[in-house]
């Protein structure tokens, strides 16, 4: 069923209550999500967007229900992305010969997965439109590498409706669409957590995109991304986050992430957030057993925090698989202006804390000289240490 969010323009995509996980088994899911696509009915009929391969069949007999197939002048893809493309061959066999707007590395994504099919592509760049009739247009942004090279955002005059796209959207689903219907706390976090784990690599082009979104001048009534709540009230509230975000964002937060075999390494973890408690009374402390936490949500504290210690114990020379795991995950997200920590039990070689320093200073932290390495377990020293390690981070 199609639903009105505003005008002659209404949302046909597909809410998924159910879906756990993202991308692979890389990004959970614990809020539900949506794959948004939405109908323009003016003068022209367009449809922005389609759903997810799986959700096919439903979108296109919806959309033939709705407005009739044959009744869609022009199609817009602003990503190429499965969750987003996936349903367009199965569309397209019943409307072969209609026009599909998209950047020009869409062509190439959209051939890449679904091969050459001579569907009518029009590339589109940043500042061209075209009428959709009642004096009304649509404007296209190319938005590259936010978070694909393919990405584009497309404005609607009159309206003023920008489809922004992955851009501004979260992993949650709202049923009443829009964000005010949306409890604002998990809006605010999921929107957090989708920027943390998959915009965060691109900071310096989100602030540079938002510069240029603003230079543009147009009026923005309402963001309508691709996943999650719609932003209807206040929707520049989401922009002005994204500009805090992709600068070093960071709050008075300090997030420990260990692993261990036999507690030791967890005791010298459970110290260092108490001390932390004592010396930083109003630093929000955090902490995660690597291999028992969400990845996904160990990232968004990542990101909100402005220091991290993270601990394991030597094993076979090395450290442990799950903390291995979260620094490269930390490393690809490219968080910066971060300080770490390092700290660790071991027997006998004990590397594990020289390779925490090395990763985490290849993972893009500022790696502090103080850390806590203690042969078995800890000793009173070592817990003792642990002020200094505190100081060293939050100081
Ligand atoms: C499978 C295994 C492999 C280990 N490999 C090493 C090693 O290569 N070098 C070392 O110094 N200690 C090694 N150890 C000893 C641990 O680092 C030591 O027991 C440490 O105190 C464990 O800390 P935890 O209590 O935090 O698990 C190993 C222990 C286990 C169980
Ligand atoms: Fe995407
Ligand atoms: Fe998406």
């Amino acid at each position: 069923m199609k639903q009105t969010i505003k005008g002659n323009v209404s949302w046909i995509g597909y809410m998924d209550w159910e879906l756990k996980k993202f991308h692979g088994e890389e990004y959970t899911i614990t809020e539900g999500s949506s794959q948004n696509a939405y109908l323009i009915e003016e003068e022209k009929t367009v449809l922005i967007d389609t759903v997810w391969t799986p959700h096919k069949n439903e979108f296109v007999d919806n959309l033939e229900k709705e407005v009739g197939l044959k009744n869609i002048d022009f199609i817009v893809m602003n990503h190429g992305e499965a969750d987003h493309s996936g349903a367009l061959p199965e569309l397209m066999k019943h409307i072969p010969d209609t026009p599909i707007y998209c950047t020009a590395n869409a062509v190439k994504s959209i051939e890449g997965q679904y091969g050459k099919n001579n569907w009518d592509l029009r590339v589109v760049k940043t500042g061209d439109s075209v009428d959709i009739g009642n004096g009304k247009k649509l404007i296209f942004v190319e938005m590259t590498m936010l978070h694909w090279p393919d990405s584009m955002a497309t404005y609607m005059t009159g309206d003023a409706i920008l489809f922004s796209n992955d851009a501004f959207g979260q992993h949650y689903a709202v049923g009443g669409l829009f964000n005010d219907t949306a409890d604002q706390c998990k809006l605010e976090y999921e929107a957090m957590k989708y920027y943390a784990n998959i915009l965060a690599p691109f900071s310096t082009l989100v602030s540079k995109k938002i510069t240029e979104i603003k230079a543009l001048n147009l009026p923005i009534d309402m963001i309508a991304t691709s996943h999650g709540a719609i932003w209807r009230d206040k929707p520049m509230w989401i922009i002005e986050k994204y500009a805090e975000w992709a600068e070093e964002y960071q709050e008075d937060q300090l997030t420990i992430l260990y692993d261990s075999m036999w507690e030791g390494t967890a005791a010298i973890a459970r110290e260092i957030s108490r001390v932390a408690a004592r010396v930083s009374p109003n630093t929000m402390v955090r902490m995660f057993n690597c291999s028992k936490s969400d990845l996904s949500e160990m990232m968004t504290e990542v990101f909100k925090s402005k220091a991290i210690a993270v601990g394991s114990p030597t094993i076979s020379r090395d450290i442990m698989m799950g903390v291995s795991s979260t620094i490269r995950f930390m490393k690809s997200l490219k968080f910066k202006n971060k300080r770490a920590a390092a700290f660790g039990c071991y027997g006998w070689s004990g590397e594990s804390v020289d390779i925490l320093k090395r990763e985490l200073a290849d993972a893009g932290f500022q790696v502090t000289d103080t850390n806590i390495r203690s042969m078995w377990k800890p000793n009173d020293e070592d817990l003792e240490s642990a002020e200094e390690l505190v100081r060293a981070l939050l100081g």
